[in-house]
């Protein structure tokens, strides 16, 4: 038996998504002494301590918006003393963050978007809709606005868009018309109200598919809350611009509008730019990335048998392979 004092204190509670796959991908440009390796998305550490474990001769930089990830992957990584700096940031900070530590160019970029277990586990957050909670949503909860002041002070337009574009619900207009009129009545504070009302208001049909009715409207708050697609559509070309030559990226996405905004920078990044017709493509139109991926990589059936939130996953890699000239 283990000593149950002898366990450390920040527990690994969950099991990072694409391990193996994330590691394989990244290797060949982390071998080097000195290689510097951004996990943009830390949460709690399980990527990172596995990149540091696999890479021993690598350095790792590792971000997060959110504190109380920071502050448990500080604990889970402290073995690895001065190779791992943590940063409080939001991802597409990453130029400045890179330039205060003095690192010009890094070889390996990782990010595994979205929510970490933590925050989904933590009733508090209101990132679940499985449990009443207060409707916050915030991954840094010291800025910015919660999902309850969306709620409650956006115009029905706006909000019909947010759920349509973000949740991609089919039932935007008839959620917002419930969700104007009990804001009405009494502004939203906890998610179990707002539950109850989506399930009422949605079409018996479409409550017999697709998992709890709530969910798809729970993701479209909490992207808007943190702003999350704006965010990834500049930190993926900073972070293809801060690798050096041969420097790799691997992103894992959750859902289709992650992906999508991944699988545009990578193919832009990818593609010969010369004009049409040019018998020889001169340097500067020369493609600067190189695909590693064959379109999204999923987990596999077993992964997600083992880890039900692996199931949406999906990964890409590219390889840095030329300097910028364009
Ligand atoms: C899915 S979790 C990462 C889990 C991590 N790979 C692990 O193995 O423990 C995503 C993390 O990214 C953070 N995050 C999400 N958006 C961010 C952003 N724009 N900037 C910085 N961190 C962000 C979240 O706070 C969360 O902790």
């Amino acid at each position: 038996m283990n000593d149950p004092s002898a366990t450390p204190p920040a527990q690994p509670r969950h099991v990072p998504v694409m391990l193996r796959r994330c590691l394989d991908l990244l290797a060949p440009a982390l071998a080097e002494p000195g290689a510097v390796v951004v996990d943009a998305t830390l949460g709690l550490g399980g990527h990172s301590e596995a990149l540091l474990q696999t890479f021993p001769a690598a350095r790792l930089v590792a971000v997060d918006r959110d504190p109380a990830a920071l502050e448990l992957a500080a604990k889970r990584l402290a073995p690895f003393g001065d190779r791992a700096t943590l940063v409080h940031a939001v991802y597409d900070e990453l130029p400045e963050v890179l330039e205060d530590l003095g690192i010009p160019r890094v070889q390996g970029v990782l990010f595994d978007l979205g929510v970490s277990s933590m925050q989904l586990d933590e009733a508090g957050r209101g990132f679940a809709y499985a449990q009443d909670a207060p409707l916050d949503m915030r991954m840094n909860q010291s800025s910015g606005i919660s999902a309850a002041e969306v709620l409650n002070t956006y115009p029905p337009g706006e909000l019909v868009r947010i759920l349509r574009t973000y949740g991609e619900e089919k039932f935007a207009r008839k959620i917002v018309d419930a969700i104007v009129r009990e804001r009405e009545r009494e502004p939203f504070t906890t998610s179990a109200r707002l539950v109850e009302l989506i399930r009422d208001a949605l079409p018996q049909a479409a409550k017999r598919t697709g998992g709890n009715p709530a969910k798809r409207t729970f993701q479209a708050l909490r992207i808007e809350v943190n702003g999350e697609l704006a965010v990834l559509e500049r930190a993926i070309p900073a972070a293809v611009a801060a690798l050096a030559v041969g420097g790799r990226i691997a992103v894992l996405s959750y859902h289709s509008l992650e992906d999508r905004l991944v699988k545009q920078v990578f193919a832009a990044g990818a593609a010969n730019t010369a004009p049409p017709g040019l018998p020889v493509v001169p340097e500067q139109y020369q493609p600067r990335l190189k695909l590693l991926t064959r379109g999204a990589e999923l987990p596999t059936e077993d992964e997600i048998a083992e880890n039900r939130r692996a199931a949406p996953a999906r990964l890409r890699g590219a390889e840095r392979i030329r300097e910028d000239m364009r």
